[in-house]
Order: C-alpha cells, then sequence, then structure tokens
C-alpha cells in the first residue's frame, strides 16, 4: 500500500509518500519562512498564492524521492482538512481531490493536530494506551488524551495564544527576526533563566486550558522597565528567562493533567517540541512519571506531510473500508 500525503494548512508546502510498512519513503517541506520573515508572522494571502506555486514542484519531488513510485501506484491520497489558514488548506485539499479523482482512489481528509500526535508514533509505534499528548505549535497548545487508537479526547486548550505564537510575538517585537522559537532558543542558550521571574498563569476553573496572554504582557512589560533590545545588554538573560516561563507553564499542566489521567505514556509534538529546554523537561517528567514517551525528531515536529501520512495509514489500518468521496471542506478551526 502506498500513501500520497499532502500539508497545506500554514506556511509549509510539504508532500510525502507513506508505505505499508509506515515507512516513510519521502517527506519534501518547503518552508515559506523567508517570504514571511519581514512581517514577522505568516500573511495568510502570500502563504496560499505561495502554495499555488509549490504544491506541483514539492509533489514532483516527493514522488522522485520516493524511488519514484509513480502516481498510478498511490492507492490513497491523504490531505490536511483543517484547522489552518482557510485559503492555505484550499490548495492542498483541491489538489488532493483533484488527484484522487482522476486516480480513481479514495481521499482522506486529515486533522492537523490529530496528525502532530501521529507523528510520535512513526518513530516509536508501540505506545501504551492511555497516552497524554502536549501539542505545542504555532497555532495550537492543547492536551489530549487517547485511551485507545485514533480516540482523541481534548482535555485542554490555550484560551489566548498558543505557545509558539507567543514566542514569535515576543522575537517580533524585539526584531529577532521569524520563527521567533528558534532565534529565542538561539539568542537565549547562554542565558541565566532565572535572572527575570515570571509569575505562571493560573485557570480560575479546573480546567486544563492554557493561557499565554499574561506571560507575553509580563514579558513586554520587563522589555520595557529593563530596556531590552535585539543588541543590548541583558538579552540573553531575558530569553532564557522568558523561553523557561513558557516551558514551566507548558509542563506545570502536563503534570497536572497527568495526575488525573494516569496515563502510561507522553507524547510531545508540535513545532514548538523542536525546542530543547522543552524536550529536556518533558523526558525528565516522563521519566520521573515512569512513562514511556515519544518526542519526534525535529524535522517531524515542524508541520509535514509524513505525520498526515502517518494517521492516514492508521485510519486505513483500522477500518474496513473507506469511502470514495469527494465530498471535503476545508475547516479552518477545530470542531470542537
Ligand atoms: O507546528 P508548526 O510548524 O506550525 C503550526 O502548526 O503552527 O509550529 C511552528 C511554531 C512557530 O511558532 C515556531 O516559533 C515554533 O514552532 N518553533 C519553536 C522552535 N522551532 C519552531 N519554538 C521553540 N523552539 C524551537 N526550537
Ligand atoms: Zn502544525
Amino acid at each position: 500500500m502506498n500513501i500520497l500525503a499532502i500539508e497545506t494548512s500554514c506556511d509549509e508546502t510539504s508532500a510525502a509518500v507513506v508505505r505499508d510498512d509506515l515507512s516513510i519513503l519521502s517527506n519534501v517541506v518547503l518552508s515559506q519562512d523567508e517570504i514571511h520573515a519581514p512581517f514577522g508572522g505568516v500573511v495568510p494571502e502570500l502563504a496560499s498564492r505561495q502554495h499555488l506555486r509549490a504544491i506541483v514542484p514539492v509533489v514532483r519531488e516527493s514522488l522522485a524521492a520516493a524511488s519514484g513510485v509513480p502516481l498510478e501506484k498511490m492507492d490513497y491520497f491523504a490531505v490536511t482538512q483543517g484547522p489552518g489558514l482557510i485559503g492555505s488548506l484550499l490548495v492542498g485539499l483541491c489538489f488532493a481531490k483533484g488527484l484522487a479523482h482522476y486516480h480513481r482512489k479514495p481521499v482522506l481528509g486529515i486533522d492537523h493536530v490529530q496528525a502532530h500526535i501521529e507523528s510520535a508514533r512513526l518513530e516509536k509505534p508501540g505506545l501504551e494506551f492511555p497516552a497524554l499528548a502536549l501539542v505545542v505549535s504555532g497555532g495550537h497548545t492543547s492536551l489530549f488524551v487517547l485511551r485507545k487508537k485514533l480516540a482523541y479526547r481534548l482535555l485542554g486548550k490555550t484560551r489566548d495564544d498558543a505557545a509558539g505564537e507567543c514566542l514569535d510575538k515576543i522575537a517580533k517585537f524585539l526584531e529577532l527576526g521569524y520563527p521567533g522559537g528558534p532565534v529565542i532558543q538561539k539568542h537565549g542558550a547562554a542565558g541565566d533563566p532565572a535572572r527575570f521571574a515570571f509569575g505562571l498563569p493560573r485557570m480560575s476553573d479546573r480546567s486544563f486550558d492554557f493561557s499565554f496572554s499574561g506571560l507575553k504582557t509580563a514579558a513586554l512589560r520587563v522589555i520595557r522597565a529593563e530596556n531590552i533590545s535585539a543588541d543590548g545588554p541583558g538579552l540573553a538573560d531575558f530569553l532564557a528567562s522568558f523561553e523557561n516561563a513558557v516551558v514551566r507553564a507548558l509542563m506545570a499542566n502536563f503534570r497536572k493533567a497527568a495526575e488525573k489521567v494516569r496515563p502510561k505514556s507522553a507524547i510531545l509534538c508540535g513545532g514548538v517540541a523542536r525546542n530543547k529546554r522543552l524536550r529536556a523537561e518533558f523526558e525528565k517528567t516522563a521519566e520521573a512519571k515512569g512513562l514511556d514517551f515519544a518526542v519526534p525528531s525535529p524535522k517531524l515536529c515542524t508541520d509535514n506531510a509524513a505525520m498526515v501520512g502517518a494517521l492516514a495509514w492508521t485510519v486505513v489500518k483500522s477500518r474496513k473500508r473507506i469511502p470514495s468521496t469527494l465530498d471535503l471542506d476545508a475547516y479552518p478551526r477545530s470542531p470542537r
């Protein structure tokens, strides 16, 4: 079985070929970072135009990299259906539907956030359930529990900014570049994470929701009070302290949820899961709790089509029949 997977939900155009044994034959990702960098964030109109330009070459390159498996040899097409930027989603969705129609094969609409979670299983397929998954990216910050395969139950999500968005906004304010997470990690690497104290957000109810807008406001206050700038003193300490605060906020909620859910395994995924400090804290926590855990290798954390193929593979393997319908609409926000 061969699956051609396509991902265009935000600012990466990606195509992957995934085979029967869940091996990734190719996973081509064309980032638009350079296009959006001057604006300090993704410009939706530019993103969809760039997807239009890139989709054909990216799919071609993905087929070539998969030792030339031709389109005729695909058994399924899979594509991100949502959530994401509507214009960006539509490019991948229409393209995949066109291919499926022409080749008379089913097309599967895949949820982007669930695909991030499934990316962890590409490298570690045998994780036990219940699994507690922390998804942290530029658009999402959520906790899910899976009591069995494909049963994603949302435990909590951000009420305002996503963690990656918060990092991106502070980097933009300091004119450090885009995306913010990697530049904050780089410039803060030698800094003292205890130099500036940030309080953690507290939810007044007993939910597992996140909130990052307060942290962002506190960071802006410190920047002004301490005269932090891109080339001034104190930058490394400030960035290390701020990054540390974001990681602490994520991990505090994860620990609280783990106490309640008592999972057997833990998953960390999404673009922010590339962050070294977060990876180290997550692994330390999972080990201390005796949990088996999976954190995808960095290239599988940021948006990519292999994760879409991985989820499609799991769906195909667990259903008797995949209906051959072209009746898929893009959804910009998660249905719940
Ligand atoms: O998953 P992703 O590629 O796209 C979304 O679905 O949003 O995540 C992109 C986010 C950006 O906010 C970026 O700043 C963040 O991931 N990111 C990082 C790192 N690399 C990427 N954040 C912290 N540390 C990193 N090393
Ligand atoms: Zn993503």
